[in-house]
């Protein structure tokens, strides 16, 4: 199936590591010309190598700080300097876990300013250049937990649910001019840096943190919310369905929250 994606300019937050690459990697296979923002050097140095390897001869990567307004207005202006205009933005970037209890008001304002913040900003400093290209796409990443709460994570999952009302509500302001807008829900999917930060506690029960199957094994028992298809999810599962929405093969879904998840809604 053509995406029609060949030589669109395309933005992704979060680009270098996780889901945001896997983003990444899927346009620039597509041969889209593919901007990754995020802060480290080293992993978008890194990244864009392998963005060019794959098929995106310009790939490129900008240092970005996300909680940073006047960071992400020099980043899309970079990108307009560059190309001139922008067909499609994914907006990855996502805050971190905590209890009620052990969340102060700046960590609750780190997670609306990582969580709904980023986008809102992302989206603003991008509008120009979107409208300005022939066609053009937004998907932002939200969380299934907006539809299934778990206590560890509530300043993140209404961060989460904040930013899905803004996507939605994008996607009418923005329907007449033809820009499609939705939300990615993933369920619970292995990345690196969900391996990283749960590796001691599965160790401790005898599990795998970077196993599909353990992973859930350990949500279940923990949480009790399992998913249909008995494993986590995988980064590129995720980036699949974004590519198809962020795509010109993508004519009529929009305003969606769509779930990526295993099957989690009825169990
Ligand atoms: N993994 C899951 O199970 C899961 C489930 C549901 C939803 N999600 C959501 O999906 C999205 C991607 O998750 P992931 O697990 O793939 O992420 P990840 O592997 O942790 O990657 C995060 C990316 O964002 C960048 N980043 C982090 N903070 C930043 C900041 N302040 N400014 C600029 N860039 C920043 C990181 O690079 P630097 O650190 O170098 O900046 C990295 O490129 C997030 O929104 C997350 O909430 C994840």
């Amino acid at each position: 199936m053509d995406l029609g994606l060949t030589g669109a300019a395309t933005a992704v937050t979060g680009g270098s590591k996780g889901m945001g690459r896997a983003v990444a990697e899927v346009l620039a296979a597509e041969g889209a010309r593919v901007a990754v923002m995020a802060r480290g050097r080293e992993a978008l140095d890194e990244t864009v190598d392998a963005l060019r390897a794959a098929g995106s001869p310009d790939a490129v990567g900008l240092g970005v700080d996300m909680r940073d307004p006047a960071s992400i207005a020099a980043a899309f202006a970079e990108i307009g300097d560059r190309w001139g205009s922008l067909n499609v933005l994914v907006h990855t970037i996502g805050p971190g876990a905590g209890r009620f209890e052990q969340l102060d008001d700046a960590d609750w304002e780190e997670a609306f300013a990582l969580g709904t913040m980023s986008a809102v900003r992302a989206v603003r400093a991008a509008l120009p250049l979107l409208r300005a290209a022939s066609w053009a796409r937004v998907a932002m990443f939200s969380a299934h937990s907006i539809q299934r709460q778990s206590p560890i994570l509530v300043a993140y999952t209404a961060s989460k649910a904040a930013l899905t009302s803004v996507a939605k509500n994008l996607a009418k302001s923005l329907a007449p001019d033809g820009i499609l807008v939705n939300a990615v829900c993933p369920g619970s999917i292995v990345t690196a840096s969900f391996t990283e930060n749960l590796k001691d506690v599965f160790a401790t029960e005898g599990l795998d943190a970077g196993d599909p199957y353990d992973v859930m094994r350990w949500i279940d028992q923990t949480f009790h919310q399992p998913a249909d298809l008995g494993r986590a999810g995988l980064p590129d599962e995720v980036a699949s369905l974004t590519a198809y929405l962020v795509s010109q093969r993508n004519g009529y879904v929009t305003g969606a929250c769509v779930n990526v998840d295993g099957g989690s809604d009825f169990v």
